[in-house]
């Protein structure tokens, strides 16, 4: 049932290819490279008149919603605003009549993101799930549902449900941008191209697991690792150090490369293991002098980097370079060798990577 990989997480790592090929699916006009997404029940005009939006979700699911809002922001123009969901259910949130809420879970049956849609539905707002579990209780009680086909997840440690998750608020945020004429078909085409080139480029940085399973190991006798970024590489590194934390109890942190000084770059010190993800051009430079700050300091830094981009290694001990793609795609390849990086020091400690101790892959109690 593993087939022939030693941990459901592995293999279900290595499903990504097809999981995000399963969610592009019939979403995909090739001939007229744009988004479909005939499950929506509601108009194209309801859509559109939407002018702000609630991400709720729960763990890696909420980190999927962090992508999602610069998306959507960037593509739509349309605020977001992302929130845990064991916070949003107790608090007031303000709905107004074109307010959309987005709740996002795997298994469509967390108790908090449920709890938070209940709370959304006793108003009038308007509830669009994205789930993988077709027949779950979220799915059964939000208005609309974006099914993400990642197929069946078994490890407690979400792998492939995250990505299939980031590729259907690609989807969802181009339909709106199509429908809202935010973006050009032109510009709508670009995208569409390179996200078909996604699953392949997936592959790819799988077959190319050496570098980053000797980083990983070269991280058994450590205690802290950090991981920085800035915009949706921060958002990333949220997801790789939770993911660390979950299968290998190494404690990290994951920080927002500029706001390392304000207190944080305390901790950094004599080979302490830094993951730095460089991938967003506009802030390239920026993110270089916090590699520099930290280097300065002693971490042994793992960059990230694009294709091409060697100039990293100047300022870094080791580079993963990522198969380029545009901007803001970026996310869903960076994720895969941060997955990777938690399963090997995993593995490298001798834990049980399907069952971390302490939790359940299925939090149905608050
Ligand atoms: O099924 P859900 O997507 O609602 O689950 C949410 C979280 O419990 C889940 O993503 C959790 O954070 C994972 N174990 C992370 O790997």
């Amino acid at each position: 049932e593993k087939g022939g990989y030693d941990s459901f997480m592995l293999k279900e790592i290595h499903e990504q290819p097809q999981a995000v090929r399963e969610t592009m699916g019939a979403r995909i006009d090739l001939e007229q490279k744009r988004v479909i997404l005939p499950e929506l029940k509601m108009s194209d005009a309801e859509l559109a008149k939407y002018d702000r939006i609630y991400i709720v979700a729960c763990g890696t699911s909420m980190h999927a919603g962090l992508v999602g809002k610069d998306v959507i922001e960037k593509w739509t123009r349309v605020p977001v605003e992302v929130a845990v969901a064991s916070e949003f259910r107790y608090r007031d949130p303000i709905y107004t009549d074109n307010t959309l809420m987005i709740v996002i879970s795997q298994s469509g049956e967390t108790a908090d993101t449920l709890a938070a849609l209940r709370e959304a539905k006793k108003t009038n707002v308007k509830v669009m799930a994205i789930t993988n579990v077709v027949g779950s209780s979220v799915a059964r009680e939000a208005d609309e549902v974006l099914f993400t086909w990642a197929g069946p997840e078994v490890a407690v440690a979400s792998t492939k449900a995250y990505t299939s998750q980031v590729v259907t608020l690609y989807l969802f945020s181009l339909y709106l941008a199509q429908v809202k004429g935010t973006l050009k078909a032109a510009e709508v085409a670009e995208v569409v191209d390179h996200l078909q080139d996604i699953p392949a480029k997936i592959t790819s940085l799988l077959e190319d697991a050496e570098q980053v399973r000797h980083f990983a190991e070269s991280t058994k006798g450590v205690n802290s690792l950090f991981f920085i970024g800035r915009s949706l590489d921060y958002a990333v590194s949220l997801e790789g150090s939770l993911k660390l934390k979950e299968i290998s109890y190494i404690h990290s942190e994951a920080y927002p490369a500029g706001e390392l000084k304000h207190g944080t770059l305390a901790l950094i010190e004599d080979n302490v293991p830094v993951v730095a993800l460089a991938t967003q051009p506009d802030i390239y430079e920026k993110m270089v002098s916090n590699i520099v700050e930290v280097k300065a300091r002693g971490a042994r830094v793992l960059g990230f980097a694009m294709e091409g981009n060697t100039d990293l290694a100047k300022s870094v001990d080791e580079v993963i370079y990522l198969p380029t793609t545009l901007p803001m795609l970026a996310p869903i390849l960076t994720v895969i060798p941060l997955q990777l990086l938690s399963y090997f020091a995993s593995v490298a400690r001798g834990l049980d990577v399907d069952k971390p101790r302490n939790l359940a892959k299925s939090v149905t109690v608050e």
